[in-house]
Formats: structure tokens, C-alpha cells, sequence
């Protein structure tokens, strides 16, 4: 660990916690993705769940490096296997959150329920998958996610989420200017 970068870290989150200004972004993860690094590594990687949220927080700490002391993001985790607890975490978003990042696994292709829930706030998501669903097969070709979110970014593992983290930043960013 470097000690020196870890000190500005803590500085920095010293600042701001004193000015209380962040953009909170919520990286969702749906069912069985908890088993990340030993389910079906050929195709998503052997890479577990916390070792790809260490490397999303990372990829946020490079971000926040060069950006404004009142507008650094504060990235959360979650992770969820039901269908209910995830719903009830997208209706409390608002509350807590600017925009999350949410990779609904397998919900992707089926639950209306969560794309509902989805439609029925105003946080911005953007979908994300580990692999690329398009060319898997026939039944994830389709999301019912896709157009309730803001973007979707699939295929590159860990790198499809700090894709997605830049594209809801540039969003949010956006947003704030107008
Ligand atoms: C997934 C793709 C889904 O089809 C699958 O059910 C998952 C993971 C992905 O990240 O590639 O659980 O969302």
C-alpha cells in the first residue's frame, strides 16, 4: 500500500466530509454474481465480487484525484440474490443516491417487476454486464432493462463498470451544469 497516496486520500475525504458535498453512486450487483471467481470463470473471469469492487473504488479514487474537492464521488456497493430486496433498494434510491450502476444478472431477462421499479424513479441507471450478452445465448440476447436505463456497457468484465461509472459521472457532471 502506498502510504503517502492513502494520507491525500484520507485528507481528501476528511474535506469533504466537513463540506458534505459528493455525487453518491451505487454499483449494484444482482443474483449469483456473489459467486464471481468460481461461477462459470470461462466466462466471467476469475475475478471475485469484492476483488472487482476494490477495482471500481479504485478507478472512482483515480477520478476523484482530478476532480473538484466539492464534487468527489462516493461509490457504494450492494449486492443482492432477491428479487424483493433488490426492488426495494431501487425505490430507496432516490433517497440515497444520484445514479447507480446495476448489472440485474440473470433479472435481466425477465423481471418486469424490476424494470418497473426502475421506471418508476428518476436515478439515472446504467446496465452493465460481465460478458457480452449480445452474442450469448438466444434467451440474454434481450434485456427488459435496456430502455429504462441511460446506457448499457457489457463484455469487458471489471472495465465495463468504470465504463459505465464515466458515463454516469459525464451524465451527472452534465446535469449539474445546466
Ligand atoms: C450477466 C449476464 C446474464 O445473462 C447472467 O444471467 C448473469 C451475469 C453478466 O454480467 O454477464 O448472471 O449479467
Amino acid at each position: 500500500m502506498d502510504g503517502a497516496k492513502d494520507a491525500a486520500r484520507i485528507n481528501r475525504r476528511k474535506t469533504i466530509d466537513q463540506k458534505g458535498h459528493f455525487m453518491k453512486i451505487l454499483v449494484l450487483n444482482g443474483p449469483n454474481l456473489n459467486l464471481l471467481g468460481r461461477r462459470e470463470p470461462e466466462i466471467y473471469g476469475s475475478q471475485t465480487l469484492d476483488a472487482l469492487n476494490r477495482e471500481v473504488a479504485g478507478y472512482v479514487d483515480e477520478r476523484n484525484e482530478v476532480r473538484n474537492l466539492d464534487n468527489q464521488v462516493d461509490v457504494q456497493f450492494f449486492q443482492s440474490n432477491h428479487e424483493g430486496v433488490l426492488i426495494d433498494t431501487i425505490q430507496n434510491s432516490p433517497r440515497a443516491y444520484q445514479g447507480v450502476i446495476y448489472n440485474p444478472a440473470g433479472h435481466s431477462h425477465y423481471s418486469i417487476a424490476l424494470r418497473d421499479a426502475i421506471a418508476a424513479v428518476e436515478t439515472p441507471f446504467v446496465e452493465v454486464h460481465l460478458s457480452d450478452i449480445s452474442t450469448r445465448e438466444e434467451f440474454r440476447r434481450h434485456s427488459v432493462m435496456t430502455d429504462v436505463c441511460i446506457g448499457r456497457f457489457m463484455g469487458k468484465g471489471a472495465a465495463s463498470y468504470c465504463e459505465a461509472l464515466d458515463h454516469l459521472i459525464d451524465y451527472l457532471d452534465s446535469r449539474q451544469e445546466d
